[in-house]
């Protein structure tokens, strides 16, 4: 069996919401302590994914200070994972070039991502960045530089982790020379698929959504939290049922619910909307904000112990870029020797 290797990405574009903790966060935590110590774990802030949009600079410091503490306030520890900012492994930027060089412009046009975040714009238009159209490249070499076996994301990602193992395939093919130069990755869903925008729940709670009550952030107060569930968007349909389709707000309500409190007891979804069936709205909105508040309370006290530790937040950057930079390295210089660079 080959060794195992864990990679994965946030954008610090902002304090993490309640969908990327249970759709990929709390994955990253429960693979740190439960893989086998022969493990690696790595995890980055990809802070050259946030400027895919552009970002005040101020703004974007303080993002990467703040998604940093927050990683550790979830319970990664530096010592077992590898944490660190992007833009200071510079192989990743160096394998996205070498990698561009292989990926076709017709797949990548033909993600879904690109087409939403495109939709509206005219083909050609100024306001239609390069970056916007070829970070899927860019997150193929942040996976493969690190020679990742295992990638747990939301369901959002999955199409890009499918064009990285083309991409891989492809450079394989070229250049592999019969030995597998760069590793296919594995997805890994975690069960919370997606979380739904409590505003708009036919679209996925995100960070850039313009309405803050669309999503609960990680250091949301108690009251902030309940504020937030109880205005949350549902339907005029009486009593409670599961059904994503029709009553896309009340579902994800109860899905809110079920992952907060790993299942509690019911064997699925619907059994648990079964039993909250007879129960006002009211009710059902009370026992989701204190299901969340208290998956919430001691990440929100552990990150504001850490955000004014400079200490602690330097020296696990520092050390987090010299791991990284190790990992990634080496690939690039297999990649470089294989290609007569
Ligand atoms: P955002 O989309 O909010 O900017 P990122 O793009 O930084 O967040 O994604 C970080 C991780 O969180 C990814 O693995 C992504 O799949 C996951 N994720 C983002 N939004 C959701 C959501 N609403 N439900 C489940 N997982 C999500
Ligand atoms: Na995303």
């Amino acid at each position: 069996s080959i060794h195992k290797v864990v990679f994965s990405g946030i954008q610090p574009t902002g304090i993490a919401h309640l969908g990327n903790y249970l759709g990929a966060l709390r994955q990253w935590v429960t693979l740190q302590n439960e893989s086998d110590p022969s493990t690696t774990l790595i995890y980055s802030l990809v802070d050259l994914h946030a400027i895919t949009l552009r970002q005040p600079p101020a703004q974007l410091r303080q993002w990467k200070r703040e998604s940093l503490a927050m990683l550790l306030a979830i319970g990664l520890d530096p010592k077992r994972s590898t944490i660190f900012h992007q833009s200071t492994v510079p192989a990743h930027a160096e394998l996205m070039w070498i990698l561009s060089c292989q990926a076709s412009t017709g797949y990548l046009g033909r993600m879904t991502q690109w087409k939403d975040k495109t939709s509206g714009e005219k083909e050609g238009s100024e306001k239609l960045k390069l970056g916007l159209f070829s970070y899927p490249v860019l997150q193929a070499a942040d996976v493969l530089v690190h020679g990742a076996t295992h990638v747990p994301v939301g369901e959002d990602q999955a199409q890009h982790l499918e064009f990285a193992r083309e991409v891989a395939r492809g450079f394989n093919h070229v250049y592999g020379d019969g030995r597998v130069a760069l590793v296919e990755p594995e997805t890994i869903i975690s069960s919370a698929k997606r979380v739904m925008s409590l505003t708009d729940p036919e679209a996925k709670m995100s960070k850039s959504h313009p309405n803050p009550k669309s999503r609960i952030l990680l250091t949301d107060s108690a009251e902030e939290i309940r504020s937030k569930i109880n205005t949350a968007v549902t339907d005029s349909i009486t009593g409670v049922s599961y059904d994503p389709v029709q009553r896309p707000g009340v579902s994800n309500l109860v899905d809110i619910l079920y992952h907060c409190t790993q299942g509690a007891g019911f064997e699925d979804q619907a059994a648990l909307a079964k039993d909250l069936d007879g129960s006002s709205l009211r009710a059902v909105k009370r026992r989701v904000s204190d299901a969340v508040e208290s998956q919430l309370r001691p990440i929100r006290e552990r990150y504001q112990e850490i955000i004014n530790n400079a200490q602690l937040l330097d020296d696990a950057s520092t050390q987090g870029t010299q791991k990284a930079t190790i990992s990634a390295n080496a690939t690039l210089a297999k990649v470089k020797q294989a290609i007569g660079l």
